[in-house]
């Protein structure tokens, strides 16, 4: 961890010349500082984070920042429906949830059964039982129950990288003009780039972002991120 006077002599080294893993210590300090200052924790939010932990689940949320951002997004559509692909703990599904116009839904789909669980307690938590559906099932296979749900104004998709182009597909069928669809982790510490790359998770996003590009029915875009999850990134598209 980084500390003000720490970071006055830090800060003259020119970026190239630090180790990356300095340079992820900034970011960390950096997104700590912001969410510190505007993205105030409160109970729910932390004890889905704590839950999460105690249960063996990996520290793979969203950030704070970007939960919040996530809330705004739907805010901002006036969101009714909001389908997530990847609940977890829940923590990111709190956010959106919380950024539903009045009368609004969240169905979150999610695989593993220990996480659908903990998710529905630390969602139950946060006084957000009445408006979230945890549905526990492999995505490909609850995704078809959803058509009669469509159209979802937000689809956040957050599930295993190597379905994202299927989920791809799905958000598209299950959204409207208009609908915003966003991806996490698109980025994955720069290895996005790597074409020869044999790791499935990345093939998985490299396939997601062609389709995207080559997709007719959306227009989209991709924003890098750092902080406290490293380097990634998400990719939004809006549905023409
Ligand atoms: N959106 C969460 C993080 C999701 S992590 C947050 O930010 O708080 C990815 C989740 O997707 C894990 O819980 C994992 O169990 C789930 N998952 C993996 N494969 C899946 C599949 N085929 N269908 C549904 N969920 C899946
Ligand atoms: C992983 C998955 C995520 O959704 C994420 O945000 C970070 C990491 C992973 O599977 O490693
Ligand atoms: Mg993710």
């Amino acid at each position: 961890m980084i500390a003000g006077s720490e970071w006055r002599a830090f800060s003259k080294a020119p970026a190239v010349l630090m180790k990356y893993r300095d340079i992820e210590e900034v970011w960390t300090a950096v997104d700590r500082y912001i969410s510190d200052l505007l993205v105030p924790s409160d109970e729910a939010l932390d004890a889905a984070l704590h839950s999460s932990a105690e249960a063996g689940m990996p520290a793979i949320a969203v950030s704070p920042s970007q939960g919040k951002f996530l809330m705004f997004l739907a805010q901002t559509l006036g969101a009714r429906k909001i389908l997530e692909i990847g609940t977890l703990g829940g923590y990111s599904a709190i956010w959106l949830a919380r950024g539903l116009a009045d009368g609004g839904r969240l169905i979150t789909l999610e695989a593993d059964a220990k996480h659908a669980k903990v998710a529905r307690s630390n969602i139950a938590r946060a006084g957000l039982a009445h408006v979230v559906d945890v549905r526990l099932g492999r995505a490909l296979d609850t995704l078809p129950q959803l058509e009669s749900d469509e159209p979802f104004d937000l689809i956040f998709i957050d599930a295993d990288k190597p379905s994202y182009p299927e989920y791809l597909e799905w958000a598209i069928r299950l959204s409207r003009g208009g609908s915003l669809i966003v991806a996490d982790n698109v980025v994955r510490n720069g290895a996005v780039i790597d074409k020869a790359s044999s790791d499935p998770n990345v093939q998985g996003v490299r396939r997601f972002n062609d389709l995207l590009a080559a997709e007719t029915r959306v227009t989209a875009t991709a924003m890098q991120t750092v902080g406290s999850k490293g380097y990634d990134g998400f990719a939004i598209a809006r549905r023409l």
